[in-house]
């Protein structure tokens, strides 16, 4: 039987973990698929393609032209288009799709979270006086901080955001996780940090900086996580792998 063959929207540590896993694994080819914001992205195995597909439809193009007999969408809990893209592309195209949908983070005892709806939400409750900002919300989502100059903002992404997009007042910090309680400490302290704002991506990765700020008391801006459209779902890459598994022993009973 020819191996089966998977499209992964990646964008997310679920998707370099499953491309990880299935590296070496003859029963599938896999493509993974990278919206190409990132210039300099993790190396991973498998076929990598940079770009939008053009919509739901150039996404259906993409999987009868290119013969894919399964999707999972691994992009991040905030990617609403790309998700909803999924759903309709797979549709059309008459494609399998499994959708890998982290947990949110909730509060635990301790935590001073202040839950907001959107960055401009989170830009305006930092409030009126001058704080020290610990900003994790992704360089590409910066402008709603820009009209907010009088914090100082310690700004950390994969990479550098251009610099007209950056805060007037602020430091950058270039890194990518995973991050471990220690260190997110220390930069918390290093920094002066005195608050947080993040969006609620949920999974361990990111979280540590959730467990430092517990520990030191600080308070969270939290952005909710968006409405997303619904699709067949599952929470963990062992999941998603039982899934395949699954799909691989139909097709070749067939
Ligand atoms: N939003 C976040 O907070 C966040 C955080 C970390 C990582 N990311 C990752 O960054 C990427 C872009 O996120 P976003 O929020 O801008 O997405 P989005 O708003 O849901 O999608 C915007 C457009 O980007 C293209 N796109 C998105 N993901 C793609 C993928 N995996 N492969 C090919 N094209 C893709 C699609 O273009 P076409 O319509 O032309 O196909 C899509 O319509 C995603 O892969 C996401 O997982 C996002």
């Amino acid at each position: 039987m020819k191996p089966l063959k998977l499209l992964i929207l990646g964008g997310s540590g679920e998707a370099a973990d499953l491309a990880r896993a299935l590296d070496g694994d003859a029963r599938y080819d896999v493509t993974l698929s990278l919206a190409g914001r990132t210039k300099d992205p993790a190396l991973l195995p498998g076929t990598l393609r940079k770009g939008g597909f053009g919509g739901a439809e150039g996404l259906a193009r993409a999987l009868a032209e290119e013969r894919f007999d399964l999707l999972i969408d691994a992009t991040h809990p905030f990617a609403v288009q790309m998700k909803a893209n999924a759903i309709d592309g797979a549709r059309v195209a008459g494609v399998p799709l499994l959708a890998i949908r982290r947990p949110a983070w909730s509060p635990r005892e301790g935590d001073r979270w202040i839950m907001v709806e959107s960055l401009e939400a989170a830009a305006s409750a930092i409030g009126q006086d001058s704080r020290r900002v610990f900003l994790t919300t992704g360089r590409m989502e910066l402008a709603p901080f820009r009209k907010a100059p009088q914090h100082f903002y310690i700004v950390r992404s994969v990479e550098a955001p251009a610099s007209d997009e950056l805060p007037p007042r602020m430091e950058l910090i270039t890194a990518r996780g995973a991050f471990n309680v220690e260190d997110e400490r220390a930069l918390i302290e290093a920094h002066k940090i005195e608050l947080i704002v993040t969006k609620n991506s949920g999974g361990a990765g990111a979280a540590a900086k959730l467990d430092a700020a517990r520990a030191l008391s600080l308070p969270v801006i939290m952005i909710e996580r968006p409405d997303l459209p619904e699709a067949p779902s599952v929470e963990t890459v062992a999941d998603a792998l039982a899934w395949l598994e699954r799909a691989h022993g139909r097709a070749s009973s067939a």
